[in-house]
């Protein structure tokens, strides 16, 4: 009998981790907190969670921030969480740079504000060349509206004669997604134990791992990230074959 692989520190770490971030509310209202006191503690946990997933040796991790149905919340709080954003895009690009994160979004940028765009492209630029971990915030984001946007593409290029309407297929497709070179997610994790997809990567999902935890975002951090890739070692992957 042959012996087991030895077993290293990034065995069974996933490529690509996607997560909702979910119970900022509920964290604040526990604590008779305004719900902005909940998202602000949600971005510490957002730090945290960066950091935990470059310890942990995974290069892509995608947040979900701001959901395309996210504007139907009261004003004031999507005032809240822009403000949020922006504070996190200016304080925490030169850190993210110094610890080779790169930065990307996802999302649709009609409707954001001009001065959220424009720290969107320097973060970008700034981490342009950074390889340690990649870290896709989806802002503004659906993953129904990336699907369609995706389909208007195509129409667009079929109508125009670029393209053979024959020849598309799901790789086709998938070039004209938000972000065509990043791997499907292999695991995502809700967290506050709601069991929901809340159109979040729709497509990209199609045969990720699924893990639902309990905690609420704000106390979300390296242990909770550690105890879902642990369940994600424990899955069997078939993607639609079989294991025998
Ligand atoms: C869900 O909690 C969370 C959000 C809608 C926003 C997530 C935003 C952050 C974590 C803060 C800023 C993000 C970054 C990237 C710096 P909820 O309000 O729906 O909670 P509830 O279900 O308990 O009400």
């Amino acid at each position: 009998m042959s012996s087991p692989e030895p077993q290293t520190e990034t065995a069974n770490v996933p490529r690509h981790v996607a997560i909702i971030m979910d119970g900022n509310g509920r964290w604040a209202a526990a604590r008779g907190l305004p719900r902005v006191a909940g998202h602000r503690k949600g971005a510490d946990a957002v730090r945290a969670t960066v950091r935990a997933a470059r310890e942990l040796g995974i290069p892509y991790l995608t947040l979900f921030a701001f959901s395309s149905e996210n504007w139907r919340r009261p004003k004031d709080e999507v005032m809240d969480l822009m403000e949020l954003l922006k504070l996190y895009l200016r304080r925490e690009i030169a850190d993210l740079h110094r610890n080779g994160v790169r930065v990307r979004f996802i999302g649709d940028r009609h409707g954001l504000s001009d001065d959220i765009c424009a720290l969107m492209d320097r973060a970008a630029e700034t981490t342009i060349g950074d390889t340690d971990l990649t870290l896709i915030i989806a802002l503004n984001y659906g993953g129904q509206g990336e699907i369609v946007r995706a389909a208007r593409q195509i129409a667009e290029d079929a109508a125009a004669g670029k393209l053979d309407p024959s020849t598309i297929d799901e790789a086709c497709f998938a070039q004209r997604l938000d972000n065509p070179d990043v791997p499907a997610p292999d695991l995502l994790i809700r967290t506050s134990g709601e069991q929901r997809l809340s159109n979040f990567l729709l497509w990209q999902c199609a045969y990720s791992e699924l893990v639902f935890d309990d905690t609420l975002w704000p106390d979300f951090g390296h242990a909770e990230l550690q105890r879902a890739i642990d369940l994600f070692g424990e899955r069997e992957r078939r993607f639609g074959g079989r294991s025998g």
